[in-house]
């Protein structure tokens, strides 16, 4: 993964968004710096999902999770969606780090925030930034950052 610095996704936000998404952006840089390892922005592109308009998310039980595509994100690769508490969402790749499968190879195992693969049977932790629990993967899911307003529904997403 590409790394950047705080400088560099600052400025990539202005050119993209302008002020106001700076200011949106501020609480992901903070929420970053307890994870920088782990969850890095790459593009400088959010998307907001309004789920007072999206039912298949609102309404996912706490564990459960949901394939959505976006072209302009993850190289068209489908990202998992997975409802890890009341008001709190993780997003990771669907592509697997062990051989590649994506999309619907992999899937949530019900009620328990779990990414698992079909291809050859690696499972990560939702809950705990896609780390493995169990191979033969070795490497956690990719995760992009996430920011939920349980007063708007709006869930956005950070790639
Ligand atoms: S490609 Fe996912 S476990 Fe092998």
């Amino acid at each position: 993964m590409d790394k950047i610095n705080r400088r560099d996704f600052i400025r990539s936000n202005f050119q993209i968004f302008g002020i106001s998404a700076i200011a949106s952006s501020i609480p992901l840089l903070f929420s970053c710096e307890m994870h920088t390892e782990l969850v890095q922005p790459t593009l400088g592109i959010r998307i907001d999902i309004d789920l007072n308009q999206e039912e298949e998310i609102s309404k996912l039980k706490i564990g459960w999770g949901i394939l959505k595509r976006y072209p302009k994100v993850n190289n068209g690769i489908p990202i998992i969606i997975v409802r890890i508490g009341a008001e709190h969402y993780t997003c990771f790749s669907s592509l697997c780090t062990h051989d590649s499968c994506f999309g619907k190879n992999l899937f949530v195992q019900p009620r328990r925030s779990i990414i698992a693969c079909e291809c050859h049977g690696s499972e990560f932790d939702a809950a705990n930034h896609g780390k493995v629990l169990k191979g033969p993967a070795e490497k956690p899911l990719k995760e992009f950052p996430v920011e939920f307003d349980p007063e708007t529904k709006i869930l956005s997403i950070f790639f």
